[in-house]
């Protein structure tokens, strides 16, 4: 590629350098077509026009106690208000882990935690990756404001509590002694939440029968996605190259309870829920399911970061069953 066609291709980024170590082809094709496809660049829909009262906010297929005869002996309106705060956690999950851990992890990235993979153009992919975070989670709490306004009353975000996958960051960052191991936990849980979240949203995109604007806000968010999760990998490759053998360690171990962490159904927000909504029997229903290991996932999906095992040649290194992975394509 000559160097004058690789300007035009990126007017954001100067001239490639080939003689720059750093320089990665795909986080600068990534960076220099971000302003074409990134959503913060598009017009928003007007979401409260769209909205479609009689339709349901979130699946019902995703609520770890959709079978349980507790739920099932519900009247509708009571159903319809737990749908509707599964679509509210939806959101605030969504929100915290951009919030708490992948902007944290790339803004350490961008501030030089890591200077021997800093390039102009990885810089500027993850500055961008900020902006298309920072502007999913206000579509998020964009999104929740309007099924409050549409369903009336409560289901207020603030009253769930920290996502689970948040919490076991922080209590992990806490137990660290090392500055190097708090990085690295925070770089291995945003790996595996960019590289997955695809598969998360994906739970909601496609489905033809939940409320319309939720399943759109999940489609234009989930385009982003797709590319934070190449620049993710690009980024975990270059990190791991460069770390000792006890820093690969001690990132293939938080590779592998981040995921644990991102896989498994956030019953502590199901319980505030059941108090929240007053539903007779509902803490009796949620330790049923909690009880079942059927039960205990929301994301089967772990093809992203088998991916990236493949890539780095780790994949008997984590500590991860691999045949618990359904592909959901
Ligand atoms: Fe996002
Ligand atoms: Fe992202």
């Amino acid at each position: 590629m000559s160097s004058n066609a690789d300007h035009s291709a990126t007017p954001a980024l100067p001239p490639h350098d080939p003689n720059d170590p750093v320089e990665n082809a795909v986080i600068r094709r990534l960076a220099g077509n971000w302003h074409r496809r990134a959503s913060v660049k598009r017009e928003e829909p007007d979401l409260d026009d769209l909205f479609q009262h009689e339709r349901p906010d979130y699946p019902e297929a995703l609520l770890p106690f959709h079978d349980h005869p507790t739920y099932q002996a519900l009247p509708p309106e009571k159903r319809n208000e737990l749908l509707s705060w599964g679509w509210i956690a939806f959101n605030r999950h969504t929100v915290m882990v951009e919030q708490k851990l992948a902007n944290p992890a790339f803004a350490l990235v961008v501030e030089g935690e890591y200077p021997d993979i800093q390039g102009e153009a990885m810089n500027t992919a993850l500055a961008q990756a900020m902006v298309d975070e920072q502007y999913h989670t206000l579509m998020h709490l964009n999104a929740s404001a309007v099924t409050r306004r549409q369903r009336g009353g409560g289901l207020r975000d603030s009253d769930l509590p920290m996502p689970h996958l948040v919490r076991e960051h922080q209590r992990l960052r806490d137990s660290a002694e090392e500055r190097w191991q708090r990085s690295l936990t925070t770089l291995a849980f945003a790996t595996v939440t960019e590289i997955s979240i695809v598969a998360y949203l994906s739970l909601i995109v496609d489905n033809p029968d939940i409320q319309p604007i939720n399943s759109t806000t999940v489609k234009i968010h989930n385009r982003d996605e797709y590319c934070h999760s190449s620049i993710t990998a690009e980024l975990a490759e270059m990190v791991h190259s460069k770390l000792n053998a006890a820093q690969r360690r001690f990132f293939l171990d938080h590779l592998a309870k981040g995921l644990d962490g991102f896989v498994t159904n956030d019953y502590a927000s199901w319980d505030r829920v059941m108090d929240l909504s007053r539903i007779e029997g509902g803490h009796e229903m949620l330790a049923d399911c909690r009880a079942e290991s059927s039960r205990q996932r929301l994301v089967c999906d772990y093809s992203g970061l088998r991916g990236l095992a493949e890539r780095l040649d780790v994949v008997e290194q984590l500590d991860i069953d691999w045949s618990q992975s359904v592909a959901t394509g």
